[in-house]
């Protein structure tokens, strides 16, 4: 009698154990994958609309194909204000070479100096990046060149910034 009820334990015990194991494996098979991010991907005449020309309209630009929300800085930025003409675009150029010439509003580095390129970085990262959300890039940093999609893309590090307007 004693031995059937130590038998019935150790089955009970048994078949707990299983099922907790089951659940492990369960929840490793099941495990999401590290949840990346979805990043919000701008074709040029989609930055276009945000070239602060509609007062209600949130204003953003482009800097080595991160596209920032500098509505903040309104007084450099909106319609009338100095800099208005590097918003709406990549801006890229303009901003490493300081820049408004329209020839140089394009995100094109070709042929650009030591000097610019540093002066650029500077810019990029103690202005753009410390200053304003990143609220997507463009097709050329998330693309290749053929419209494949480039699997070296890596969005930007910005943890002080809730990042907005994804999807
Ligand atoms: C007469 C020439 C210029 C003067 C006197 C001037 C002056 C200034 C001043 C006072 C600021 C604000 C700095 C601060 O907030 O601490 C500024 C910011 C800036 N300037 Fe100029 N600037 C000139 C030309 C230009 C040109 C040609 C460009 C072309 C790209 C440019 C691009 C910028 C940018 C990107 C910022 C940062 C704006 C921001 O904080 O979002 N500046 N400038």
């Amino acid at each position: 009698m004693a031995g059937g009820f130590a038998a019935a334990l150790v089955l009970l015990a048994s078949a707990l154990l299983g099922f907790r194991e089951g659940r492990a494996e369960q929840e490793l098979r099941f495990k999401p994958a590290p949840r990346q991010r979805p990043v919000r991907l701008f074709t040029e005449s989609e930055l276009a609309r945000y070239g602060g020309q509609q007062e209600d309209q949130p204003i953003y630009i482009a800097v080595k194909g991160v596209v920032f929300d500098v509505t903040s800085g309104k007084e450099f930025y909106a319609k009338g204000a100095p800099y208005n003409a590097l918003a709406g675009k990549d801006s890229t150029r303009g901003i490493a070479k300081m820049s408004l010439d329209p020839v140089d509003l394009t995100h094109d580095t070709v042929g650009l100096t030591e000097e610019e390129l540093q002066s650029l970085e500077e810019t990029f990262q103690n202005v753009y990046k410390a200053k304003y959300p990143i609220v997507g890039y463009t097709a050329q940093r998330i693309l290749n060149e053929d419209g494949s999609p480039n699997p070296n893309f890596k969005p930007e590090d910005q943890p002080h910034f809730t990042i907005k307007d994804e999807f």
